[in-house]
């Protein structure tokens, strides 16, 4: 069966079931690996892209949920908000190992999107679900700081 997925404004049709994770999709069909697995249970947060907008974690939306929808992977995110949070992560060096980091950046950059200007409480709620084994966290909530900064 066949699935149009729109991916970084470009349309793809896959010949896939409709529960596939779109995870899968977008790995394993569409050859972007910018997005991670990590647990495969929505808990990570690593696999984190947009639809229409907001983060979701890919490894838990099936392929038929994302028809429709404008999907977003750290691949194609380029909003100022994009931009800015990008610009951030280099300058203060925020990776470590690097595995949670796409999805890090599409955490923060949804959150930048829809409010530029968070304090310290909304940015360890909107940055709660994505666990870094690193513990980049400091880092992560300084590159959000500097990149509304930047924004502002
Ligand atoms: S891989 Fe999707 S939340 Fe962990
Ligand atoms: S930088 Fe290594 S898991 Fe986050």
């Amino acid at each position: 069966m066949s699935v149009t997925l729109n991916v970084n404004g470009v349309d793809h049709t896959i010949d896939a079931t409709p529960d596939t994770p779109l995870l899968w999709a977008i790995r394993d069909y569409l050859n972007m690996t910018g997005t991670k697995f990590g647990c495969g249970m929505a808990m990570c947060g690593a696999c984190t892209v947009h639809m229409d907008g907001s983060p979701i974690r890919s490894c838990s939306t099936p392929i038929q949920m994302a028809e429709g929808k404008k999907i977003t992977t750290i691949e194609g995110v380029e909003s100022p908000a994009a931009v800015a949070v990008k610009e951030a992560w280099t300058e203060i060096q925020v990776p470590q190992c690097g595995y949670c980091q796409s999805g890090q950046v599409m955490s923060a950059v949804a959150l930048l999107e829809g409010n530029p200007n968070p304090s310290d409480e909304e940015i360890d709620a909107a940055m709660s679900g994505n666990i870094c084994r690193c513990a980049t966290y400091v880092r992560i909530r300084s590159a959000i700081k500097s990149a509304a900064k930047q924004l502002g």
